[in-house]
């Protein structure tokens, strides 16, 4: 275990120092964007008024032979436009694959300045973590660049889920962490073509009654134990939790539950792939108005934040004071952001 001194000293000679909080920003959603497609890099520019982060994929997703114009696209992208409060991020492609070395030296030489975040996939344990902390000191170090980037990884293995406590205090770049449901169903096996969301064959059954009667069945959630997990893993460790990717399109009703899911659970955000999805997580993962209603109604009701008071038949005390605070804080950075939800928080 590195020595609890030495965990915020700078990796390389000339890096900045790691930051000691995450800077607080608004990130409900991770919109992704495959910046080989000429025609979607265009659209940046208004999808930088319209989303949180800006995400450039560099993985999966983008075939082998235009990973090089994904990376150049990037590039490209990050220097076209100026992306004021919306972050950007890339995900670059898996430590073990031959094009992530280039994908770094590439893009902190050309536009680390302006980087927020390195999206990691396939993370598998704290050496990952590591690994891209010291590439990524010795690049600042070398391209003089004054913010430290920030890591995100995405859990998508089961070795990645046993590791899950040990990658959140990899360290102090550490940002977040995303579910990643389509690879960890694969690698462990689990008999779903899905891309996150439910699946009808994964229920309980009601029992069988002495008549014979239809038997009622209940859908459960097949990633409830692995969010949870890495909800806790995250918040012990002071980064933020987002629920991945949600592949069926068509189905928005579903994208909104698993989403919803992910927000009451503790998740920040989650990303969108499709512009549709970018409204169903700005929904989602804004808190709702009567909810910041009450969640101000305590807070003045407690202004120390202790004791215990009734508010509409219901017993307030520290706790609770607590989780309004959680609510009253985001609606105060979403107002922030947006004038109309501002107006409807009453801030
Ligand atoms: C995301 O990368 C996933 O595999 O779900
Ligand atoms: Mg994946």
């Amino acid at each position: 275990m590195k020595l609890p001194r030495n965990f915020y000293k700078p990796l390389a000679i000339g890096a900045p120092a790691p930051c000691r909080e995450l800077p607080v920003r608004l990130e409900r959603m991770i919109h992704f964007v495959p910046p080989h497609i000429e025609k979607l890099r265009a659209k940046v520019r208004e999808l930088t008024g319209q989303v949180d982060v800006v995400l450039g994929n560099l993985e999966d997703a983008i075939p082998a032979d235009a990973k090089e114009e994904a990376r150049r696209g990037f590039i490209e992208m990050a220097k076209a436009n100026d992306f004021g409060a919306t972050g950007l991020w890339v995900r670059i492609n898996a430590l073990n694959s031959p094009w992530v070395l280039d994908d770094l030296m590439e893009i902190v030489e050309a536009v680390g300045y302006k980087l927020d975040v390195v999206m990691i996939p396939k993370v598998e344990g704290p050496w990952d973590i590591h690994y891209l902390d010291q590439l990524l000191a010795q690049l600042e170090a070398r391209h003089g660049l004054r913010k430290p980037i920030f890591i995100h990884a995405i859990l998508e293995t089961p070795e990645g889920v046993n590791n899950v406590e040990r990658i959140a205090t990899a360290s102090p770049r550490m940002h977040g962490m995303s579910l990643g449901p389509a690879d960890l169903a694969a690698s462990r096996a689990m008999k779903t073509t899905r891309v996150g969301g439910g699946h009808p064959e994964y229920k309980v059954l009601a029992d069988a009654t002495p008549g014979g009667e239809a038997r009622a069945a209940f859908q459960q959630d097949l990633w409830h134990y692995t969010l949870a997990r890495m909800v806790d893993a995250c918040a012990a460790a002071g980064i933020k939790a987002f629920y991945g990717p949600f592949g069926d399109f068509s189905d928005p009703d579903a994208c909104e539950a698993q989403f919803r899911n992910a927000f009451l659970l503790g998740c920040a955000g989650a990303w969108s792939l499709h512009p549709s999805q970018i409204d169903i997580a700005k929904r989602v993962f804004s808190p709702d108005p009567d909810e910041v209603k009450l969640a101000h109604k305590i807070i003045t009701a407690m202004p120390d934040g202790t004791g215990a008071v009734m508010i509409d038949g219901k017993m307030q005390d520290d706790a609770t004071w607590k989780q309004a605070k959680v609510v009253a804080d985001l609606a105060r950075l979403v107002a922030a952001k947006d004038p109309e939800m501002a107006a409807r928080y009453g801030l």
